[in-house]
């Protein structure tokens, strides 16, 4: 992974470059890493804030041969693997909310966004979307985003090296993904759990049609959060955004 590496000073999206290149017939492994972005997205329609210099933006071209329905099995594998090489190369403590943000001190300092083409209910190509906080300072964040995001620099007291935190992210992808085609999706599912910042906690979620509020107490076979509510009920997540109360 990476070794097709499209570097850019500065694209509206990461995204829009790598589905570029998909659709162009790039091979599985095709990185795009922009300085900065003008438009980055988040997940839900939201923007992903993205100055130059200071993080990590970039998106990986990945051609699995899976149905639809497996897709949130990759977003939390691609969880897993950005949240150890963070772990690594830096020291700091990062922990997984599902489905797929890295918390530090329950702030964010990463996100993730899995965009796939599908054709049949298969995956035609999918593009890993990766944001990482690096190396912002507390003044480089707007207002509204101080309380709730954080960087790696923030955290650890010290500058990290880019270079070598994507270099550890295609490591552990590349390994991840391996082991995902070798051994299923088990193995994965336990390093989530334990990487997890959500499981033990009391959590919250809101959807259209209903409210799920209780206790996180693990992931199901598919990759749901699965909780237990207040009345004793078991219920399981499967989209949305899910809140980390206390
Ligand atoms: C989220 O909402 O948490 C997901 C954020 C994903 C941001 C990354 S930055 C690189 C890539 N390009 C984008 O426009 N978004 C993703």
């Amino acid at each position: 992974f990476g070794s097709r590496l499209h570097l850019l000073e500065s694209t509206s999206s990461t995204q829009i470059e790598a589905i570029k290149l998909a659709e162009e017939g790039a091979e599985a492994g095709t990185l795009v890493i922009s300085d900065m972005q003008t438009n980055g997205r988040g997940r839900l329609g939201r923007n992903w804030f993205s100055p130059a210099g200071k993080g990590i933006w970039m998106s990986l071209v990945l051609r699995p041969e899976l149905p639809v329905r497996f897709m949130p099995q990759l977003t939390l594998l691609t969880g897993v693997a950005v949240c150890s090489a963070i772990r690594k190369v830096t020291g700091v403590e990062a922990g997984l909310k599902w489905p797929n943000d890295i918390l530090v001190n329950g702030r964010k300092v990463c996100g993730i966004l899995l965009e796939a083409a599908t054709e049949d209910n298969k995956v035609r190509y999918c593009i890993a979307g990766i944001g990482i906080d690096v190396n912002l300072s507390e003044l480089d964040y707007p207002e509204d985003l101080r309380s709730i995001a954080t960087s790696l620099k923030i955290e650890s007291g010290t500058s990290v090296s880019r270079s070598r935190l994507i270099g550890e992210v295609m490591n552990q992808l590349e390994a991840r993904y391996l082991q995902y085609e070798n051994e299923g999706f088990a193995p994965i599912l336990k390093e989530w759990e334990a990487l997890s910042a959500s499981i033990g906690k009391q959590v919250r979620s809101v959807t259209l049609n209903q409210v799920i509020e209780g206790t996180a107490i693990g992931l199901s076979d598919s990759g749901g959060l699965m909780v237990l509510t207040e009345e004793g009920k078991n219920s399981t997540i499967f989209s949305g955004e899910v809140e980390i109360i206390q």
